[in-house]
């Protein structure tokens, strides 16, 4: 009599799902050989592997299974899964190769020609102030830079402002927290300079200055200026005026003249504005028939402060008034740019944008 044999239902299980398992890779590698682009990769991929594709249901059934039978279960599938994704694996690697070699395979023409570089160019504000720095350099004098961040005493008290003289008022200025202060303009630097060297003294300090302004086509809260000063033996307001009138010739044209209007800084006395020929109209006040836009019709345009620098001043940097005189000016540099570029609005300076950039140069 035969032995009672048991089924062996380890190995028929198991068997078959082997079975189902080498059935889905065919059906795989046949869909595969179709694949020609990503799109249809990505489809392959949902159909076996997505949350709902063929292998999901396998691992599906293995809880059917007899609990000894699970882990077993689970490792072969799990080796179908990463054969699967090795193929694909290779299959998206292949794609990605055909498209490079396709856009590779394309004719280059090396007699087409390239785009225009675009060169870059210096900007008007910096260009007028360096023209402005190379006529005073011509002329002997040092370009001095001042700090942008000072103290009360030397933007405003050794420039005869003292504490409680409403000029400071004038002045819009920026206070930092430690006491400081961010200059409201370039004349410290004066102070500084006289301290430092003892007359004759002849320098030009281009640089920002900040005010609390809003901004709007003529203000910002951040502008530049030019500062100038002769301090020596005999010096009078001619040979300011002279100094400005070569200056604005060198910056706008042969033409130019140079007016003072009387005026008051509390640092030099007397004091005067400065205007010089409006450029847009030659002075007439008239573009064709009508009024010049840029000087409003009155055939000037202001340019900045200047004067003879006052005797305290003087005295403040240890400079004896009896034997020097000197003169001084602030310049608006963005207000001289406007002009010489013909330009209305001042944010057109600070904004950069290539394209404007490239007209003024
Ligand atoms: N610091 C003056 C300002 O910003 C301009 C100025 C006027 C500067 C007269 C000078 C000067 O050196 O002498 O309004």
């Amino acid at each position: 009599m035969r032995a009672f044999e048991f089924p062996d239902v380890e190995e028929d299980e198991i068997g078959r799902l082997g079975d189902d398992l080498s059935a889905l890779g065919e059906r795989f590698e046949a869909a595969l050989a179709s694949v020609d682009d990503g799109d249809a990769l990505d489809a392959l991929r949902l159909t076996f592997l997505g949350r709902n594709g063929e292998i999901t249901a396998l691992r599906r059934s293995i809880g059917t299974l007899p609990a000894a039978e699970r882990p077993e279960a689970g490792k072969t599938i799990n080796e179908a899964v990463a054969r699967l994704e090795a193929q694909l694996e290779r299959a998206s690697s292949a794609l990605t190769n055909r498209e490079l070699a396709a856009q590779l395979d394309v004719a280059i023409d090396v007699t087409f020609p390239a785009p225009p570089a675009r060169t870059g160019s210096i900007h008007p504000l910096r260009r007028t102030l360096e023209d402005a720095c190379d006529y005073f350099q011509r002329r002997g004098f040092a370009v001095v830079l001042g700090d942008e961040i000072e103290t009360e005493y030397y933007n405003f008290d050794a420039l005869n402002i003292p504490a409680d003289h409403p000029a400071r008022e004038g002045f819009d200025t920026f206070y930092l927290a430690n006491g400081k202060l961010l200059r409201p303009h370039t004349s410290p630097t004066q102070i500084r300079t006289m301290q430092q060297h003892p007359p004759p003294i002849a320098i030009v300090n281009p640089g920002k200055a900040y005010r609390r302004d809003a901004v709007d086509a003529r203000h910002s809260y951040m502008f530049s200026q030019i500062e100038g000063l002769l301090v020596a033996p005999g010096i009078h307001l001619g040979h300011l005026k002279g100094m400005l009138t070569g200056l604005c010739r060198e910056l706008f044209g042969p033409n130019q003249a140079v007016r003072f209007r009387p005026s008051f800084f509390p640092f030099t006395e007397p004091s005067a504005e400065v205007d010089t020929t409006c450029p847009g109209c030659g002075g007439s006040g008239k573009r064709g028939d009508a009024g010049c836009k840029t000087c409003g019709g009155s055939g000037w345009i202001e340019i900045g402060g200047s004067g003879m620098v006052h005797p305290d001043v003087l005295r403040e940097c240890n400079y004896d008034p009896e034997r020097v005189s000197g003169w001084a000016f602030g310049l608006g540099v963005e207000r001289i740019a406007m002009v010489r570029y013909d330009v209305d609005d001042l944010r057109v300076f600070f904004e950069n944008d290539p394209a404007v950039l490239a007209q003024l140069a």
